[in-house]
């Protein structure tokens, strides 16, 4: 069965300018290579608009290009409530991410679709996608390859569900 408009995915970090529009960026460059822009949609967002409108973060964006991703041109947004009812899979970084998404969805009615990005990860032990902002470069780069590693098995499973 077809879904009856494309799915969409919204990435959730804190500040949305390190771990969510990598995933993002990450996330859409694999589903490009299967050819399913028109069926998979993503987004990201971040839990404070205190970095509205500024692009990721240089030092994500370097180890990014590292592991060969190009930044559309990402800019920081907050979510808001209207997200959890537009988006079908909301794919939080960290516990504390979860807890605040949860917060957001105060009658429950989405709590569905709230996940953890660490759900879908094989090649780790983390239980969740670590804040890499007070931290050095390896920071970041642990963050893309575990957001790889996420992006790669959360596909599969979006594959399997929407029977694509
Ligand atoms: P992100 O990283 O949540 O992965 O975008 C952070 C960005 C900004 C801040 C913390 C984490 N901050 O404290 O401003």
């Amino acid at each position: 069965m077809n879904a009856p408009h494309p799915y969409r995915v919204l990435f959730v970090c804190l500040g949305n300018i390190c771990r969510s529009p990598a995933a993002e960026i990450i996330f859409k460059k694999m589903v490009g290579e299967q050819g399913l822009e028109s069926l998979i949609e993503s987004d990201s967002a971040g839990m404070i608009g205190y970095h509205r409108g500024c692009p990721p973060d240089a030092r994500m964006l370097a180890a990014l290009e590292k592991y060969g991703y190009v930044d559309p041109g990402i800019k920081s947004r907050p979510v808001g409530k209207d997200d959890l009812e537009q988006f079908d899979l909301i794919v939080g970084m960290d516990r504390e991410n979860l807890r605040a998404l949860k917060r957001l969805d105060k009658s429950g009615q989405w709590e569905d679709k709230i996940v953890p990005m660490c759900f879908f990860t094989t090649r780790f032990l983390d239980e969740e996608v670590p804040d890499p902002y007070y931290g050095g470069q390896e920071g970041f780069e642990h963050v893309v390859e575990l957001l790889e590693d996420g992006c790669f098995h959360l596909l599969k499973e979006l594959e399997k569900r929407l029977n694509i």
